[in-house]
C-alpha cells in the first residue's frame, strides 16, 4: 500500500527579525546576508513560546484541511531539534494540546533533514497498514538556542513549523513513490549544540561560555551541502529512471539561496521549478520544507500527479531526498 499526504500546513510566529534589526544587534549588513545566504527577515517567538506552540498551529490547521478531528490521528511524529524540553518528547505535549486522544508517537532528532527522515518514517508505516492517519511535523524555534551575539550563525535561522497529514493512498500511482536517506555522523562536529546532553549537562560554566547555542563550520557545512544536495537528488533520480526534466517542483531545505541554486544548476532544474521562500523565513530546521511545500500548494503550483522532489541536508550530516505524486 501506498501512501499519500492528504493534506499540509504551515505557520510562523507573527514577530518578524529583519536584517535591518540584526544590523543593529551585530556587526552585520544586509548586503552580506543577502549576498551570502538570501534572507531578509525571518520570524521568531515571542519569550515564553515553544515549538509545540507552532506544531500546534500547524498540526490542527492541517488536521481541519484533510478533512478530519484530532481523534482521527492515531500516530504522531514530531521532527525537532528544538523540543519543548528533553522529555517528555513534543509529540506527547502536542496530543495532549490538539486533544489527539488516540495517537501514540514519539520525537526524530535529525536537525535539518527531520522532515524528509520524518515523511519517510511515516510513510512506511502507512504504508505497512500502522497507521491510518499519521500526523508529520516539522518544527523548531531555532531562536532558543540562537546567540544574538554571533554574527556568524544568528542571522541565518528563524522559527517556524510545518504539518502534513500521511494517509493510504487510494490510487498506486499517487503518493510517495522512494525516497534515499543516509547520514555521515563525521560531520557532527561542524554543526551542533555542544552542551546540555549527558555529555556535558548544563552548569554555570557550560552557559557561560554560550555552549547552549549552535556552533557551526560554516564554510565546512557549505561544501557538505552542496555536493551532498546534488548526490541525494541524482541517486533517487537514476533508481527510478527519471531526469531532471520529469520533476514539475523541487523543494529543498531552505538553508541558503547559494546552496540550493548551486544543487539546481548541477542538477540542471530550471529557476521557475524551485521552490525558495528562504528570504522571508531564514533557516526553520525541521520546517523549512513543510513551509516550503505548503507556499507552493497555496499558490497553486501544485496539481495532481506533480512529480515532486524533496531534498535536505542537515546537522549529523544527515541527507534526506523523497520522491511523490502529489495527491
Ligand atoms: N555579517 C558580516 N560578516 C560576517 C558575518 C555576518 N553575519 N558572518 C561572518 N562574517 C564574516 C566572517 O567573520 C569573515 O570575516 P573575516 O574574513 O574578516 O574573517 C567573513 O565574513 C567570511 O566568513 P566565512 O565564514 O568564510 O563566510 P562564508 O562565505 O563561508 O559564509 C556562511 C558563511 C553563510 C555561514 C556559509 O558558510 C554557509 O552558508 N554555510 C552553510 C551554513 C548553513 O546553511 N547552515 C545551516 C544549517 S545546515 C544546513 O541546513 C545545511
Amino acid at each position: 500500500m501506498r501512501a499519500r499526504i492528504s493534506s499540509i500546513a504551515g505557520y510562523v510566529p507573527p514577530r518578524v527579525l529583519t536584517n535591518a534589526d540584526l544590523e543593529k544587534m551585530v556587526d552585520t549588513s544586509d548586503e552580506w546576508i543577502m549576498q551570502r545566504v538570501g534572507i531578509r527577515e525571518r520570524h521568531v517567538v515571542d519569550a515564553g513560546v515553544a515549538t509545540s506552540d507552532l506544531a500546534k498551529e500547524a498540526s490542527l490547521s492541517a488536521i481541519q484541511k484533510a478533512g478530519l478531528t484530532p481523534a482521527d490521528i492515531d500516530f504522531i511524529l514530531v521532527a525537532t531539534t528544538t523540543p519543548d524540553m528533553l522529555f517528555p518528547s513534543t509529540a506527547c505535549v502536542l496530543q495532549a494540546k490538539i486533544g489527539a486522544t488516540r495517537a501514540w508517537g514519539y520525537d526524530l532528532v535529525a536537525a535539518c533533514s527531520g522532515f524528509t527522515y520524518a515523511l519517510t518514517t511515516a510513510s512506511q508505516i502507512v504504508s505497512a497498514g500502522g497507521s491510518r492517519h499519521a500526523l508529520v511535523v516539522g518544527a523548531d524555534v531555532m531562536s532558543s538556542i540562537t546567540d544574538y551575539t554571533d554574527r556568524t550563525t544568528c542571522v541565518l535561522f528563524g522559527d517556524g513549523a510545518g504539518a502534513v497529514v500521511v494517509e493510504p493512498s487510494d490510487d498506486d500511482l499517487i503518493g510517495i513513490l522512494d525516497f534515499e536517506n543516509y547520514m555521515d555522523g563525521r560531520g557532527g562536529p561542524a554543526l551542533c549544540m555542544p552542551a546540555g546532553g549527558s555529555r556535558r549537562p548544563a552548569t554555570h560554566e557550560t552557559v557561560e561560555r554560550g555552549l547552549h547555542y549552535v556552533k557551526q563550520e560554516g564554510q565546512a557545512v557549505f561544501k557538505f551541502a552542496v555536493r551532498n544536495m546534488e548526490e541525494v537528488c541524482r541517486r533517487i533520480l537514476e533508481r527510478n529512471r527519471l531526469t531532471a526534466e520529469q520533476v514539475d517542483l523541487f523543494v529543498p531545505h531552505q538553508a541558503s539561496s547559494r546552496i540550493i541554486l548551486a544543487a539546481a544548476e548541477k542538477l540542471g532544474l530550471p529557476r521557475k521549478k524551485v521552490i525558495i521562500n528562504i528570504d522571508r523565513f531564514g533557516n526553520t530546521t525541521a520546517g523549512t520544507i513543510p513551509l516550503a511545500l505548503n507556499e507552493a500548494v497555496e499558490e497553486g503550483r501544485l496539481t495532481r500527479g506533480n512529480l515532486v522532489l524533496l531534498a535536505s541536508v542537515g546537522a549529523g550530516f544527515t541527507v534526506g531526498g523523497v520522491l511523490l505524486r502529489w495527491a
